[in-house]
């Protein structure tokens, strides 16, 4: 009965064991993964967005090849979340829907422009480098089909993450414009990557829960902590300065102390009123809309052939 099925679900858990998809789960377990998911596969797909606008702009062959490359990566790294979210009987048409009517979210950092050539080196290493410090941890994730598309997708976005380092240390052993460029960008992008892993702990109201699920395995304010930690160094190496004057090293604790991000900001990024929210929503649904023809193509070509879609 449904207490047994209870049981035998938590005993997955407390065993560190995963739960895959014919498994009984609660309801609540089911839809946090939906959210978490389709929010993050939503996140990779509108993230093809702001490196995109570089791509006709790329300064060589070498640097346009790597920018295709990249971008290309997040589509699929969009369509094995979606497969992951199918999973747990929801369909990828339904989650495209919510999200182009704003009923799901997406990451707030993909709701800032991208000025000038140097954000797409500082995408790869603040925005990727706070991605992989998110996802490492989620390959453990207690659903066996998000953990398993997270593992290939982490040794993607190292890449990624070196990648938009070479380019940046590239830039900053370059001229004085070019070192300029890369400390304007760091100077837009570092804040609004802190605010990717989420609202500070105590205003966190799904990281508990998740955590006792074993869907989360540290809090957002420690995933802050590390990536912070992690990144002055890369900072130091670079010569570049991370915009918060309190930033500093504290021998007690054995971590970089740091100023506390705007959270108020990262409240109206994720209500719809960042910067490009309306530009991202529009650009989104303008493709679904043009790629209309294709799906119509696709289904047609199965029903004759009797294939299922
Ligand atoms: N951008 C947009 N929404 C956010 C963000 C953010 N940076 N941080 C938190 N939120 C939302 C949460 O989704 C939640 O909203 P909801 O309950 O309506 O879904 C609300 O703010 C409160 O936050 P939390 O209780 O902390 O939510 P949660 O436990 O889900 O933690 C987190 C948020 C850390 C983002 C988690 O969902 C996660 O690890 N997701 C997987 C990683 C991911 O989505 N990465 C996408 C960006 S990286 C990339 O694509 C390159």
């Amino acid at each position: 009965d449904e207490q047994d099925l209870q049981q035998g679900f938590e005993d997955v858990i407390a065993a560190d064991q995963r739960i895959e998809p014919r498994d009984w789960m609660p309801e609540a377990y089911r839809k946090t993964l939906v959210r978490q998911i389709a929010q993050h596969a939503h996140s990779e797909i509108i993230g093809m967005q702001p490196e995109g606008n570089w791509i006709l702009r790329a300064p060589s062959l070498r640097r346009k090849a790597i920018l295709l490359a990249k971008v290309q990566d997040e589509a699929g790294h969009g369509m094995y979340l979606y497969a992951a979210a199918e999973t747990l009987g929801v369909d990828r048409e339904e989650l495209t829907e919510k999200l182009i009517s704003g009923r799901q979210k997406y990451s707030s950092i993909f709701n800032y422009p991208t000025l000038s050539y140097a954000d797409v080196g500082v995408i790869g290493w603040l925005v990727d480098g706070a991605a992989i410090c998110n996802q490492v941890p989620l390959c453990r994730c207690s659903y066996g089909p998000y953990a398993r598309a997270m593992i290939r997708i982490c040794k993607e976005e190292s890449f990624h993450q070196r990648q938009g380092y070479e380019l940046l240390l590239a830039m900053v052993n370059g001229t004085d414009a070019q070192r300029e460029m890369v400390q304007e960008s760091t100077n837009r992008f570092w804040w609004p990557s802190l605010m990717m892993f989420g609202p500070p702990d105590a205003d966190s109201p799904n990281t508990s829960q998740s955590m006792g699920w074993g869907i989360k395995r540290h809090t957002n304010d420690e995933l802050r902590q590390r990536f912070v930690d992690m990144t002055v160094p890369q900072a130091e190496a670079l010569g570049i300065t991370l915009p918060d004057p309190d930033l500093r090293w504290n021998a007690e604790r054995g971590h970089y102390d740091f100023s506390e991000p705007d959270w108020s900001e990262l409240k109206a990024v994720i209500s719809g009123s960042g910067p490009c929210n309306a530009q991202r929503l529009a650009h989104r649904r303008r493709a679904h809309e043009d790629g209309a023809w294709v799906r119509d193509a696709a289904a047609a070509y199965a029903a004759k052939h009797g294939g299922s879609r």
